[in-house]
């Protein structure tokens, strides 16, 4: 086994599917992860992902023997949602220094709560997957936004294909760093149970909608689902000056000045595989200087806590004041096991 020295991380891989390939160019990137080991209930999926990215890991099917015979400072958790808990418990109480874990952080509020508590009682860095905030475009909008280009910000309209939990999680996430990650006050929301969806075994609705309000006064709508949908996923930023378009990864719709019609958006040339590469960097350098990473859980943790004030809001029939109280499992759920609506819609 190799002793970890300062600045160079053993990192192990738990779940070799889509995501973790996914993850990849972000840790070759870095020449102070070196992979050495990986988990996969299924071994050819382990043993594949080996070769296909020439890595000489030991695999094993039982993430909990890897962590207890490995030992790594660094794990990538990719793995579908209600695996997400039990694999951050097993990693923290390891004493795993960094957990990049995969969004959605859990199909639960109480979960996700623990998942805070678990990273403030251990100092863990653990991070979830909203890798779209190092995309050149959202940066861009971030610091035209901060210069006030677009003026005051008034409201932010976002956009997300189903569902609010899964998939909306990237488009409120890139609401909150597009306002300085202000805390949200209230929300309001209805579910379209039309039909329902199941993403990664958690079961949702085909769409729903609503508002929000934010601290600092701006005012917010979403928008989750397929349906004569005009905007895929992304989000609207109206100022008094103007507004800007953002796609999820930072791709410029429309951008408006209106004092200067001939202003073009200074788009920036991306970088390929940018968005990975800047999680995998940020998280180490914020493990090595103490800051918080840009995809810190107490950020995961707020845009989780709104996504689950509105559906109690749609379960009560009521505008959520947050801090959400009240709230342990996933009122949608309830919903459902109440007998509103039948799964019939999309499976992923
Ligand atoms: N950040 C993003 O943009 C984005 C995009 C798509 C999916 N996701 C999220 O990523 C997560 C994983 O999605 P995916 O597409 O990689 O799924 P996947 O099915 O492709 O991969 C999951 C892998 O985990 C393995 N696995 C299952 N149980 C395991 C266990 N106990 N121990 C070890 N391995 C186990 C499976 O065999 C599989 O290989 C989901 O939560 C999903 O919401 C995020």
């Amino acid at each position: 086994m190799l002793s970890p020295s300062r600045g160079t991380y053993r990192a192990a891989i738990i779940g070799c599917g889509g995501r973790a390939r996914a993850h990849m160019p972000g840790l070759k990137a870095d020449d102070r992860i070196q992979i050495v080991a990986l988990s996969d209930i299924r071994p050819e999926s382990s043993e594949s992902f080996a070769s296909d990215f020439a890595l000489n890991t030991r695999q094993y099917t039982d993430y909990k023997e890897l962590l207890e015979a490995e030992r790594p400072d660094v794990v990538v958790a990719t793995l579908w949602t209600a695996l997400h808990l039990p694999v951050i418990r097993e990693c923290v109480r390891s004493g795993v220094k960094v957990i990049l874990s995969e969004k959605p952080m859990a199909a639960t509020w109480g979960e996700c709560e623990e998942m805070a508590r678990l990273a403030e009682t251990s100092g863990v860095v653990l991070t979830f997957c909203h890798q779209r905030r190092f995309a050149s475009g959202n940066r861009k909008v971030r610091e035209l936004l901060g210069a006030g280009r677009f003026g005051k910000i008034e409201r932010m309209d976002l956009f997300s294909p189903p569902h609010l939990l899964d998939c909306g999680t990237h488009s409120m996430d890139q609401a909150l760093s597009f306002n300085s990650d202000v805390p949200v006050k209230w929300v309001h929301g209805a579910v379209d149970v039309t039909e329902t969806v199941d993403f990664f075994n958690v079961p949702a609705e085909g769409m729903f909608t609503g508002m929000f309000y934010w601290e600092n006064g701006v005012f917010g709508t979403i928008r989750t689902g397929t349906v004569n949908m005009d905007f895929w996923g992304g989000v609207r930023v109206t100022g008094s000056d103007g507004f800007v378009e953002a796609m999820w990864d930072g791709q410029i719709r429309r951008a408006v000045v209106y004092s200067e019609p001939g202003w073009k958006f200074p788009a920036p040339e991306e970088v390929p595989e940018e968005q990975m590469i800047g999680l995998v960097k940020n998280a180490l350098d914020c493990l090595e200087s103490g800051a918080e990473p840009e995809l810190s859980y107490k950020k995961a943790l707020r845009a989780n806590e709104i996504l689950f004030a509105f559906y109690a809001s749609a379960e009560r029939h009521e505008r959520v004041t947050l801090p959400l109280t009240g709230v342990v499992g996933n009122p949608f759920h309830d919903m459902l096991a109440s007998g509103l609506g039948k799964p019939k819609g999309e499976t992923v």
